[in-house]
């Protein structure tokens, strides 16, 4: 398999700069060698940042199922596809065999297409991490319905609007969900948020909880008659390469969340390749990444990724604090994980447990530890390195996001050595560029820019869902002729790089991207408050966590403060949910600004980093004197 599989450093190297230097020879012959095509492109690649435009492989038919699950039938049919762990230890785990998984999603496809679902229809999932999500994701591509899945902990104003934003036909969601102790009402939020969605004709509920809710007649189907009484024969439609394969909303840092749009071919090629090499899996290894289908690293790298090398990939229901701290540990060694992907906020949390959880277990399957999502601070690598990976596997501190749709700059284990906090050298085919603010590209090492992208790859997002001008306007337009990623980084003196976080206002919580506009906006509609500014700070398990400044607008207001509190964050549990609640909030008399009114963020930010020895210029403020008091009654 030439080009497939990287083994040492050298190699690397040798491929990397063949991919640059022949960008559409190399991913030509990857596409070529190792996947099944209805029809062959006629030509590999065309585009143009300035429009932007990117085109892979245009005229190729395909579908990606068909190469995530009908060619393994023959060599793997008896393989686990997909190892379910349930939220609940005492259940038991469920294999699913890539001959189950064929006969389960054609079984879903065709339910989705007696259910009026035709290509190009967008279909909004809203659904636990249940056997049932992949399926459906499946089922989707399978006919050629474009999925849209929204993370099963977003509020009901959340998923009407995504589900309005790309006019989704069906909701296919659960009656409920499990997470730890808990169980949520799902279908009591997918109920609320159709209250606002006059695009919704179908949905389909799958049975978790047995819980006892509502049925909308004409409207809501419970999922499983339908699939006992559907056929396990679907025909895969067959999709242009550059056909529409999902959207996944992600936070910007101002207004509505941007409907990322990824398409089939590239999306398939990279995300496959990415995944082998990044995780240096081999045939019959159990790959475990502990994300949510719910965000990009789902779909990449559970879904997608792993099912076209025909892997075994595990899905996790629950949590890692249920029944106790020790449960990712438990499931390594009861499934005898030997790639394990998590986030540094999940690996911050552990560490904070007594060893004696870790210790309790077998880990001695591992062989890759990954990380992914926001940096990895020094001592959680080191945690994760000698407690988990017992310093003899490799942390791939993977680099990219929901817009680049596959890893961008990672290590490949136990070839590119490894540095803690740095994600290393670029992917093969990643072109990476550091600019200065005056838009100059910074050559050569040790030097500290803004992150950008000066080559298309096949995975990159293709626009935003009906604002291609917004695309424009977020990735291109900063930098010219250059994909910008919103980030900072710096190339060391090796030519490594380290990510150092946003340069924009999205602040990464828990992993999970957000906005400041959008909270704000939901705080602001609380009767009480007239203006709010929100900045990020830094927290040991949270990475960051959220500081609110709010302006009241009766300035006697004399209701119970914590109350306000309260009230404020159950307000933004609702328009956005739990994750983007507030750890801090200050109640001031003003927001410093400048003098054509934006909020000077710079300053509220070093107040909540309690960092106030040098503030820079303030006289240039439009009302200097509200920071000393603002500082004086900081938290
Ligand atoms: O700031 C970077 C951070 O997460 C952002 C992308 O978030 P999202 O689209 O939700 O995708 C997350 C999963 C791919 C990036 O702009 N980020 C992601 N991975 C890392 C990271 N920051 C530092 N190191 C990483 N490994």
């Amino acid at each position: 398999m030439s080009n497939y599989h990287i083994k040492h450093l050298e190699e690397y190297y040798q491929v990397y700069r063949k991919s640059i230097r022949e960008p559409e020879n190399f991913w030509e012959e990857v596409a070529e060698e190792h996947f099944m095509w209805q029809r062959k492109w006629d030509r590999v690649l065309s585009w143009d940042f300035s429009r932007p435009e990117v085109k892979w492989f245009e005229g190729a038919q395909l579908n990606i199922t068909e190469n995530c699950i009908d060619r393994h039938l023959a060599t793997r049919g008896n393989k686990t596809a997909i190892l379910f762990e349930p939220n609940d230890p005492k259940d038991d785990a469920e294999h699913i065999t890539y001959n189950q998984l064929y006969q389960r999603v054609n079984q879903f496809a065709n339910v989705l297409k007696e259910q009026g679902i035709k290509k190009g229809d967008r279909v909004c999932i809203y659904l636990p991490m249940i056997p049932e999500l992949a399926m459906a994701v499946l089922a989707c591509a399978r006919i050629g319905a474009i999925h849209s899945v929204v993370f099963a902990g977003f509020s009901a104003t959340a998923l009407s609007t995504r589900i309005n934003d790309s006019d989704c036909k069906m909701v296919i969601t659960s009656d409920g969900s499990y997470r730890g102790a808990k169980t949520i009402d799902l279908k009591g939020i997918v109920d609320e948020a159709l209250n606002d969605c006059a695009c919704v004709e179908t949905v389909l509920v799958a049975k978790r909880i047995h819980s006892d809710i509502q049925m909308t007649s004409g409207r809501d189907k419970w999922l499983q008659p339908l699939l006992d009484n559907a056929s396990t024969d679907c025909k895969a439609e067959v999709m242009n390469a550059e056909d529409p394969l999902f959207i996944l909303y992600t936070s910007g840092s101002t207004g509505q969340p941007k409907g990322m749009v990824h398409t089939t071919g590239g999306y398939m090629v990279y995300t496959a390749y990415s995944f082998k090499n990044a995780f240096q899996y081999r045939e019959n290894d159990v790959y475990w990444c502990t994300a949510d289908i719910g965000w990009i690293t789902g779909h990449s790298y559970i879904v997608y990724g792993p099912l076209a090398n025909g892997a075994t990939t595990v899905m996790f229901e629950g949590v890692p604090s249920y029944p106790d701290f020790g449960r990712f540990w438990e499931i390594v060694e009861k499934h005898k994980v030997n790639q394990f992907y998590t986030a540094p906020t999940a690996i911050r949390a552990l560490a904070k447990q007594g060893l004696e959880l870790v210790e309790k277990y077998d880990l001695s399957s591992l062989k890759v530890l990954g990380s992914v999502g926001e940096p990895i601070n020094e001592e959680a690598w080191h945690w994760y390195n000698d407690n988990i990976g017992k310093k003899k596997s490799p942390i791939v501190d993977t680099w990219w996001q929901t817009e680049t749709g596959g890893i961008m700059i990672t290590p490949i284990p136990f070839v590119t050595p490894t540095k803690p906090t740095y994600a290393t050298l670029p992917f093969i085919g990643i072109q990476p560029a550091l600019m200065d603010e005056n838009g100059k590209e910074l050559k050569g090492n040790q030097v500290d820019g803004r992150l950008c992208i000066k080559f298309p790859w096949p995975s990159m997002a293709r626009t935003i869902w009906g604002n291609h001008q917004r695309y424009k306007d977020t990735y291109f337009s900063a930098f010219e002729n250059k994909y910008f990623t919103g980030d900072g980084a710096l190339r060391d003196e090796v030519g490594y790089y380290r990510i150092t976080g946003r340069v924009d206002d999205v602040i990464i919580v828990s992993g999970h991207n957000l906005g400041t506009a959008p909270i704000e906006d939901a705080i602001n509609e609380h009767p009480a408050v007239a203006e709010s500014a929100i900045v990020g700070f830094p927290h040991d398990v949270k990475g960051n966590a959220l500081y609110g400044y709010v302006i009241l607008k009766d300035v006697g207001e004399t209701r119970d403060q914590d109350n306000l509190r309260k009230e404020i964050n159950q307000i933004i549990t609702e328009h956005i949910g739990p994750i983007a609640k507030l750890d801090k909030i200050q109640f001031t008399q003003g927001l410093p600004k400048t003098r054509s009114g934006k909020i000077m963020r710079r300053i509220l930010r070093k107040i909540a980093h309690k960092d106030t020895s040098n503030l820079g210029d303030t006289s240039t403020l439009l009302n200097p004197e509200v920071v000393q008091d603002i500082i004086d009654n900081a938290f």
